[in-house]
C-alpha cells in the first residue's frame, strides 16, 4: 500500500489539542509541515511530564529525524522563531538539518504588533480579541502586495532597503505623529535573515521531493475551521485559511497530495477572543470546565470561553474539510458531570437551523437545541482502550459520531501522549498501517 499524507486541523475554534495529536502521530511520518498562521498559535505537548509549547515550529520537532517545514502560508516573526529555537536548544533539541523555512513565507515586521494593538483599540467594542502578535497586519501587507518575504531578506540589500522605507513611511502615515525610522527595522530584519539562512529553502520543492521519494508528510493546521478567514465566524477570525484549502496554498502542494483529513475536536467547545459561541456556558459549570480542562490560552494566557459540544459546528467543519475522521480530545475533562449536553441544531426567529449560518447576527441570536445524556462517574482519564471507558462515556462518543456524521478514530483521555485511544479498524489505523 502506498503511504498516506494527511492533514490534521482544528474542527472548532482552536485549542482542540492538535499539538498532542500531531505529536502522537509523528513517529509514522517523515515530515510535518505547517501551512498557515503564525506565533498566534500555541501547541502544547507533554512528553514524560515535560511541557513544550510550540508556536511556529511544527510539534514534529520533538521527534528526532523528522523534517519540520514552515510553509509559505505562515507569517514569521523572526524573534519568536529564534526564541522557540533557543528554548528547544536548552531542552537538547536541535533544529539544524531538519527545519525548513519557506523562502516565500512573509515576515511579521517589528511594528506589525503595534498596528494590531492599535487596530483593536480603534474597533473599541467591536474588537476581534486578537492575540496581539501582529498576525492580521502582516497578512494585510501580504494581500496588499507590499509584504516582505524571507527571500527578500537574503536578496538584494538595496531593493530591501527601498521596500522597508516604503513600508515604514506607510506605517507612519497610519499612526498619527509617528516618525519611526526605517533603518533600525532594516538592520533588525537583515540580521534575522542571516540567522534564518541555513533553514531557508524552496519548501514546496523539498516537500515534492520527499513525497516523490516515498516519504509521507503530515500537514499541520493552526487555529481552526471556525477561525478561517473565509469559512469562520467572520470578522471574528484569524487572517489565514486554517481549513484544508490552506494546505495547498500554504505549502505549494497539489490537492491530490492530501490522502486524508483528520479533524481535531474537543469533547466540548472553547473559544478565545470575541465573537458568537452558541453553546457558551457561564457560572459554575463554565468555571468547572475551564479549571478541569486548564482552558487558558497557550499563547496569551487568556481564559477560554467554554460550552457544550456543538454538533452543528463540527458537521460544518466536516463538510468544509471533508473530514475522514475525528480525533476527540479532552474527554476526561467531562468526568464526574451528572449529565452532558450536545447541541444538535439552533432555534432562531425563523424556526430551526441545522446548518451553520454565515450571518453573525443570526448566529448570535441562535439558541442551541440540546440533547441531554447521562454523565459518568468513573474516570476516563488515562484509559487507552475504548471498551474500558465507562458505558455512558462510550454512549456519548457514539452519539457524537451520529450527530456529526464522522467517526472518532482517536480519543484523547489525558494530556500525555500515552493517554490516548486509537480505535481498532479506524481509518487512522489504516493510514498508519500503509507504510
Ligand atoms: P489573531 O490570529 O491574533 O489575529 O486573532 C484572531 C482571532 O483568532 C482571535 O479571536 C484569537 O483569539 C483567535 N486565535 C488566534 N490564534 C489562536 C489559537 O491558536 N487558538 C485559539 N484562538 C486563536
Amino acid at each position: 500500500m502506498s503511504k498516506t499524507n494527511i492533514a490534521v486541523l482544528g474542527a472548532q475554534w482552536g485549542d482542540e489539542g492538535k499539538g498532542k495529536i500531531v505529536d502522537m502521530l509523528t513517529p509514522h511520518f517523515s515530515a510535518v509541515a505547517r501551512y498557515q498562521g503564525g506565533h498566534n498559535a500555541g501547541h502544547t505537548v507533554y512528553v514524560k511530564g515535560t511541557k513544550f509549547v510550540l508556536h511556529l515550529i511544527p510539534s514534529g520537532i520533538l521527534h528526532p529525524g523528522v523534517t519540520c517545514v514552515i510553509g509559505n502560508g505562515v507569517v514569521i516573526d523572526p524573534q519568536a522563531l529564534f526564541a522557540e529555537i533557543d528554548e528547544l536548544g536548552r531542552a537538547g533539541i536541535g533544529v539544524d538539518g531538519r527545519l525548513l523555512v519557506s523562502e516565500k513565507a512573509h515576515i511579521i515586521l517589528p511594528y506589525h504588533r503595534e498596528l494590531d494593538v492599535l487596530s483593536e483599540a480603534r474597533r473599541g467594542e467591536r474588537k476581534i480579541g486578537t492575540t496581539s502578535r501582529g498576525i492580521g497586519p502582516a497578512y494585510e501587507d501580504k494581500i496588499g502586495r507590499r509584504g516582505i518575504r524571507v527571500c527578500d531578506l537574503l536578496g538584494d540589500r538595496d531593493a530591501l532597503a527601498e521596500e522597508v522605507r516604503e513600508n515604514v513611511s506607510a506605517r507612519n502615515r497610519i499612526i498619527k505623529d509617528s516618525t519611526l525610522d526605517w533603518k533600525p527595522v532594516f538592520d533588525q530584519i537583515v540580521a534575522a535573515g542571516e540567522r534564518m539562512r541555513p533553514w531557508v529553502t524552496d519548501a514546496s520543492l523539498a516537500l515534492h521531493r520527499l513525497m516523490a521519494d516515498g516519504k509521507n508528510v503530515m500537514f499541520e493546521g493552526a487555529q481552526a475551521t471556525l477561525l478561517d478567514i473565509d469559512h469562520g465566524t467572520y470578522p471574528f477570525v484569524t487572517s489565514s485559511n486554517a481549513s484544508v484549502g490552506g494546505v495547498c496554498t500554504g505549502l505549494g502542494v497539489p490537492p491530490r497530495a492530501i490522502g486524508g483529513v483528520l479533524g481535531v475536536a474537543k469533547a466540548y467547545t472553547t473559544r478565545v477572543g470575541e465573537g458568537p459561541l452558541p453553546t457558551e456556558l457561564s457560572g459554575e459549570l463554565a468555571d468547572r470546565l475551564r479549571e478541569s480542562g486548564q482552558e487558558y490560552g497557550a499563547s496569551t494566557g487568556r481564559p477560554r470561553r467554554c460550552g457544550w459540544f456543538d454538533a452543528v459546528v463540527v458537521r460544518y467543519s466536516a463538510r468544509i474539510n471533508g473530514l475522514d475522521a475525528l480525533a476527540l480530545t479532552k474527554l476526561d475533562v467531562l468526568d464526574g458531570l451528572s449529565e452532558v449536553l450536545i447541541c444538535t441544531g439552533y432555534r432562531t426567529n425563523g424556526g430551526t437551523l441545522n446548518e451553520f449560518p454565515a450571518d453573525l447576527r443570526c448566529l448570535a441570536g441562535a439558541e442551541p437545541i440540546y440533547e441531554r445524556m447521562p454523565g459518568w462517574s468513573s474516570p476516563t482519564r488515562g484509559v487507552t482502550r475504548f471498551e474500558d471507558l465507562p458505558e455512558e462515556a462510550r454512549r456519548y462518543v457514539r452519539r457524537l459520531e451520529e450527530v456529526t456524521g464522522v467517526d472518532c478514530a482517536i480519543i484523547s483521555t489525558g494530556s500525555d501522549r500515552t493517554e490516548t485511544i486509537l480505535e481498532t479498524g479506524s481509518v487512522v489505523e489504516r493510514w498508519l498501517a500503509a507504510r
